[in-house]
């Protein structure tokens, strides 16, 4: 799989020139575009009364850049958001975070902006009001609630203990975990870090800035264990069929909300509509059969380089 990537990144300097790689990688459009357009026409059977009313209501939102909505993500989490490698080796965002982002851009008539940052940057692009939203797989952590209004839940996942094989008897419990000799990981700003601390506060807690840096420790065993969201350690487990899921890690606030810029109410309700209506009209479900698809085919989960291209 790495040496796949390897080689795909090699194709991709040689196609360095190509515009779509070039530019700036913090800011991109996603490989859900047409999906995403596509159920956005379904949808568009509203009255006349329906769309008027809807209009005045996107001209009153107001956004951090005029026309378009920024959207902060982390993309080393499939199948929420990853990199998807298209068959002339380019990487397109992709993930039904990317896909919802680009719906409700589009039900707002908004042109959709992503900025791809560590999980942690979405939390403090978010703070800063530098973006309008962070669509990253995001709890509704109470503790976030001052930096950050949470929208209504559109996805339910789960939280698990993770290990490899060979260590899955051994490490199997939180009592099998907590002690200092066994280094367990999670990502940082993460939920993931309070389950570290308080489900196994004695071990050697190791805070990474990737989901994917901490997949590459645990396979390289420098790292024991790791709490991860459940569907982004399935989705690795059928790259790194090593990895095991030995338990499943019980946490309150259920489900991934989107973060959106503090005391921007009109914001905060239209993105509740757009969500209500992609949960209703069947685009959600779509979103996440397509994402689950992609994820299974070739794909990239991490920061791209510089020049848009996969870091190897
Ligand atoms: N659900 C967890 C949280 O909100 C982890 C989210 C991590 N997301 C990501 N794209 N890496 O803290």
């Amino acid at each position: 799989m790495r040496k796949k990537i390897w080689a795909l990144g090699l194709t991709m300097c040689m196609a360095a020139s190509l515009a779509a790689c070039g530019g700036n990688s913090s800011s991109e459009t996603t490989a859900t575009t047409t999906a995403a357009e596509a159920s956005a026409e379904d949808g568009a059977e509203s009255t006349d009364a329906a769309s008027e009313a809807e209009e005045t209501e996107t001209a009153e939102l107001k956004t951090v850049a005029e026309g378009k909505l920024t959207v902060a993500t982390s993309p080393d989490f499939a199948p929420y958001e990853f990199y998807a490698i298209g068959e002339d080796g380019t990487p397109a965002l992709a993930g039904f975070d990317m896909a919802l982002a680009q719906y409700i851009a589009d039900d707002l008539g908004l042109e959709l902006e992503v900025v791809t940052v560590d999980f942690d940057g979405v939390l403090s692009e978010l703070q800063t009001k530098s973006v309008d939203l962070g669509m990253a797989g995001l709890s509704p952590d109470p503790k976030r609630e001052g930096i950050m209004d949470f929208s209504d839940l559109y996805y339910i996942g789960g939280q698990s203990l993770v290990t490899v094989k060979g260590n899955a008897d051994t490490y199997n419990s939180f009592e099998a975990i907590n002690k200092p000799e066994v280094s367990v990981g999670a990502q940082i700003g993460s939920i993931q870090m309070d389950l570290a601390t308080a489900n196994s506060p004695d071990a050697d807690i190791v805070a990474l800035p990737k989901v994917t840096d901490i997949i590459a420790e645990l396979l390289a065993g420098k790292m024991d264990a790791a709490y991860i969201e459940t569907d982004v350690a399935k989705s690795y487990q059928k790259n790194y069929p090593e990895l095991e899921i030995v338990m499943e890690v019980p946490y309150d606030q259920e489900g991934s909300s989107i973060g959106v810029c503090k005391d921007n109410a009109p914001l905060l309700a239209a993105v509740n509509a757009s969500i209500a209506k992609a949960l209703e009209d069947g685009s959600m479900e779509k979103f996440i059969a397509e994402a689950n698809e992609l994820a299974s085919g070739e794909k990239y989960e991490g920061l791209l380089n510089e020049s848009g291209q996969v870091q190897q």
